[in-house]
């Protein structure tokens, strides 16, 4: 066996199901879960019909193996909303790749860059998607974890990275909108992190699933939006991970782009050839259309804008809690700081579930900067996270008064 395997940590959902081993929820309430991280709003009818008809469509359909590149449609569907998002020109033929949703990507992403021979260094944010430390650990690296600091609105304080670090990093991931936070990392911040780069030689991997679910007037901004900004035009040393899953609400059609350093791609398309991870022809044929309209997209911005306004201002009277900058999460504060405590209870006395902070991090420099807070995904209609926050109230009034 890969003795790597064994350093693999158990997923935030087997930790929370241990948690709750024993607990009883509330049988006189339905159960309302706002753990999961799993967009719920329906799919757009027309991204259905374009599965369905490009599997009767020759060229689309089912009968022969795919590009790993994706079709030339696909390439530029990727390219154009790169214009469109972010005024980016990227070179359709060597600046883009199509991934089966944003996870494998980054997983796959370190297994391309990482020379496991250089007792390399993996920087991820703290708390972080999963995701960043298993690609580490399996790659053979190091994770090296920043926390985020609440007093600057969870921005990430890369400064806290030693600079002995930092020397021997490759590999550095960037969470921008943040899972869980919701922070915005502004240009100020990619700028210092760009130089970093160009000093250390190492590769930035920057997640952006969450870009096109925001609370602000301004539509987040990208990573190579950052270095277009910064006079890096050919995004060296940068990739870019961007995903159909959140922004059309389609999780299960896994689909996903990346864009960025033209050199990086071409090995990260070779690392995909011999993994055999192509995107079928029928998904590649509705992204093209799913990429190609942003009505449903403003849309569904929309609905997350009317439901946290409506769900925040119930749970920031008894939570430290505000609205996000961006994503579908609540990251809050709770009364006393027992996380793990907090999300049994609450199950326990009103059968809704939420996921305790220290899972989603680790314990760095003697504390978890996820200890005292709980993640809240708003991914279900307004009315079931309305009912989940009014009973969250009842629950802190009731133990914590
Ligand atoms: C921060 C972050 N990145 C990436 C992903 C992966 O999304 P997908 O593989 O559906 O693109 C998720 C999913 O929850 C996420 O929270």
């Amino acid at each position: 066996m890969n003795p790597l395997l064994a350093r693999l940590q158990p997923y935030p959902f087997e930790r929370l199901r241990q948690l709750f081993a024993g607990v009883t929820p509330n049988p006189a309430l339905r159960p309302i879960s706002l753990g999961i991280g799993e967009p719920k709003h329906p799919t757009p009818p027309f991204i259905k019909q374009a599965l369905s008809q490009a599997l009767e469509t020759p060229g689309s359909d089912l009968t022969a193996y795919p590009p790993t590149t994706g079709t030339p449609a696909l390439r530029e569907a990727f390219a154009g909303w790169l214009r469109r998002r972010y005024g980016l020109a990227v070179d359709a033929d060597s600046q883009v790749l199509p991934v089966n949703g944003s996870r494998e990507a980054l997983f796959a992403f370190a297994q391309t860059v990482i020379d496991p021979t250089r007792q390399p260094v993996v920087v991820c944010p703290n708390p972080f998607y999963q995701i960043y430390e298993g690609a580490a650990l399996l790659a053979g690296a190091q994770p090296w974890y920043a926390p985020s600091d609440p007093a600057r609105n969870f921005a990430v304080d890369w400064a806290s990275v030693p600079d002995a670090v930092w020397a021997r990093t490759q590999l550095l991931y960037v969470c921008s909108p943040g899972n869980p936070t919701g922070a915005v990392m502004p240009l100020d911040e990619w700028r210092k992190l760009f130089e970093l780069s160009d000093r250390h030689g190492f590769v930035i991997a920057s997640d952006e699933c969450y870009s096109e679910i925001y609370f602000r007037d301004e539509a987040p901004l990208g990573g190579m939006e950052a270095a277009a900004r910064l006079g890096r035009s050919d995004f060296r040393r940068l990739v870019s991970f961007t995903s159909l899953s959140k922004r059309s609400n389609v999780p299960g059609l896994r689909s996903g782009f990346v864009a960025g350093d033209a050199q990086l791609l071409k090995a990260f398309a070779l690392y995909r050839t011999y993994h055999g991870s192509a995107m079928a022809p029928p998904v590649q044929a509705a992204s093209v259309l799913a990429w190609g309209d942003e009505a449903h997209v403003v849309d569904n911005r929309a609905q997350y804008r009317r439901k946290f306004a409506e769900v925040t201002p119930v749970l920031s009277d008894v939570l430290d809690v505000r609205l996000p900058d961006a994503g579908f999460y609540l990251w809050a504060g709770v009364p006393r700081g027992d996380d793990t405590g907090f999300a049994r209870e609450l199950l326990a006395q009103y059968n809704v579930t939420v996921l305790p902070g220290s899972f989603l991090a680790r314990e760095s420099g003697g504390r978890n900067p996820g200890a005292g807070r709980v993640r809240m995904a708003l991914v279900a209609e307004t009315a079931e996270c309305l009912e989940a926050a009014q009973r969250i109230v009842q629950f802190v009034q009731k133990n914590f008064a």
